[in-house]
Parts: C-alpha cells; structure tokens; sequence
C-alpha cells in the first residue's frame, strides 16, 4: 500500500501527478489555507507533507499525528516548522536551498532599485494622470552606484546579492554570525565585515536576508533604524519579524530613512495598512523566490525530499536529524 501524504496547498498540477507515483495523495488544488486545527485533522493517517510556510507545523499538528514522518517545507526558510518537536518525534524536516538563491538575488535587486530611485511611487503618480511637465527635482532618489552596500546575513542569498554589486561600483559591508572566509569575501565583490551597527550607521543601501528565528525577532528595530543614514534605504526579503515594522513605519513616515522596498511583513498575509500611505514604500507580497523556473525548482526540490524520506533514502536537504531507522520503518 503506497503511504499517505498531503499536499497542504495547491502546487503545479505535474508535481502531484509525479507524487502520486510513489503515494496516495490528498492534495488542496482548490488552494483553502488551513486553519491549525484543521491542518491537524487532514495529517491524520498521512506520512508526509508537502508543506509552505503558511502551514504552521507545531506541538497540535505533531502530537495528534503520531504516524507522520516527513514534514516538506517548498521553501528555504522553515521558521513555521517547530523543529525541535519534529526532531524528538523523530520526524524529517527538509527545505529548499539553493535553487532560489540567484531568482531571490534579483528581487531584492528590483525591490533596493525600485525604493532608491523611486519607481513604483513615480509610476503611481503617473497612472494618476497627474504627469503635466518635466521638472528638474521630480522624485529625486539615492544612486546605488559608487554607493555602500550593507548586506545582513551573509549566506548563500546574501552572497548573490553582494556579487551583483560589482556592475554597480558599490563597495560591499556585511554582518553575519560569522565571518565569511577569505575566498568567499572576495568572491561577494570584496566585503567587508563589520560589527552590526556599523552597518547600518555606513551603508547607504542595507539588504535583509537573515533567516528568522525567535533571537532574530526585531533585530531591527528603532535603535538600528536610528543609526542609518537618512538617505538610507532598507530591503527585506527576508522574513516578517526580522523587522519592527511599526517603528519602520514611523521611521519612514518621519523620513528618518529615505525608502524602504519589503517582500516580507509581519504576520503576512495581514500588514499594518499605515504602509499602504507611505510614498517611500515598495511594497510586495512575498514573491522574491517568484519566478516560473525557480518556483518549479523548489516544487520538484520539495517533492524529492519527500519522495527520498519516505522510501527510505536519505533526503536531499535536511534541516534537523533524525534517526534513520524511525523514518524508514512502518509507521
Ligand atoms: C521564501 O520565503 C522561502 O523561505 O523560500
Ligand atoms: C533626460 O531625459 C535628459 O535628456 O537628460
């Protein structure tokens, strides 16, 4: 008898067909985000899942689900997940890393390029009809080239981003746990570490990609927002929580900062709707990892690590261990 899984969300319809191989499916095609309780009731009797960081994988889903084994995160972040209940219940947790470093790199490109040189409040302005004459001081924005890049949270993402600098002349600063070798220094356009609020008391243009963590909750916050510069522009495509968004509010409502570009908000999809007022805001829903093939990659990423784990092979992309020989047996 093929093993249960579900997939939690609606996801590209091959992707299923390729799971139904190995399992029987229950799958969400018509997209319900479950609510905790309910998202309990639709594990039992499955072995795995097929999850996204709006599926919230805690003590309730696990404890009432004794006979799961696999939790798939399509995502490389897995702050939903409460690993440390998974790994005593001897459940595999994996993510996908890698294949959207480069996509994620982009974007956060698009968001530090949009917010410093005024795009989409430019564009707003413009579909208001209210475009009647050149004018030599229309929203002036902040060069990024010849500019300090402060990139916090330096790892794989963080290192894409620093490479793409190189084009623009940008001298690169970074903060991260620890300090990156030599070579990979080199390799992210020469950057340089510095402590944290060097960072952000000398970029001019700081990118978030730190990984959330209850220690990381507000790691900025009004303290670190009051040392950037006010020409300073913030990019988060990192999570919601890495930010004090209401002191962000604050702070680009007093124009103590110049602009901010943010993928990312606490408690997403809800966000504080004093956003929506601020000019110097670019504002996205989470797609930074958004692009056709990288969103398929994580996809077929999610669905080898589940194969893998649940036909007793070692998975792909690990975030926890767990003893093998709980996770191949019969539940
Ligand atoms: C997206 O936020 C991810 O963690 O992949
Ligand atoms: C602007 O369009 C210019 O020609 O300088």
């Amino acid at each position: 008898m093929k093993p249960k899984i579900l997939v939690a969300r609606a996801i590209f319809p091959d992707v299923i067909a390729r799971l139904s191989q190995y399992f029987e499916v229950e799958s969400n095609q018509e997209d319900k985000v479950f609510s905790e309780d309910e998202l309990a009731i639709r594990l039992q009797g499955k072995q795995g899942i097929f999850a996204t960081l709006s599926e919230r994988i805690g003590s309730k889903q696990i404890q009432s689900n004794p006979q799961l084994k696999a939790v798939c995160n399509m995502a490389v972040g897995y702050n939903n997940i409460d690993i440390e209940a998974a790994t005593r219940a001897g459940i595999a947790v994996t993510n996908t890393p890698d294949v959207l470093n480069e996509t994620t790199a982009d974007f956060a490109w698009a968001l530090l390029m949009s917010a410093a040189r005024r795009v989409t409040e430019s564009e707003r302005w413009l579909r208001e009809g209210k475009w009647e004459k050149w004018r030599y001081d229309s929203f002036l924005g902040m060069d990024l080239h010849g500019s300090t890049l402060g990139v916090l949270g330096m790892g794989r993402i963080g290192q894409a981003i620093a490479r793409r600098s190189m084009g623009f002349n940008m001298r690169v600063i970074y903060h991260n746990r620890s300090r990156l070798s030599q070579n990979l220094e080199d390799n992210a356009n020469h950057a340089q570490y510095v402590g944290k609020e060097e960072l952000f008391k000398q970029a001019d243009h700081v990118v978030l990609t730190v990984p959330y963590s209850s220690q990381l909750h507000h790691i900025v916050g009004r303290a670190e927002l009051a040392l950037m510069k006010k020409t300073a522009t913030l990019v988060n495509i990192a999570r919601g929580g890495i930010v004090d968004d209401q002191a962000l509010i604050q702070a680009l409502k007093e124009r103590r900062i110049g602009a901010a570009g943010l993928d990312v908000f606490e408690n997403e999809p809800a966000f504080y709707p004093e956003f929506l007022d601020l000019p110097n805001a670019v504002l996205t829903p989470h797609i930074a990892s958004a692009s056709e093939r990288t969103r398929r990659a994580m996809a077929d990423c999610a669905a080898d690590n589940l194969i893998a784990i649940l036909t007793g092979q070692t998975a792909p992309n690990p975030v926890n261990s767990v003893n093998p020989a709980s996770t191949t047996g019969n539940p």
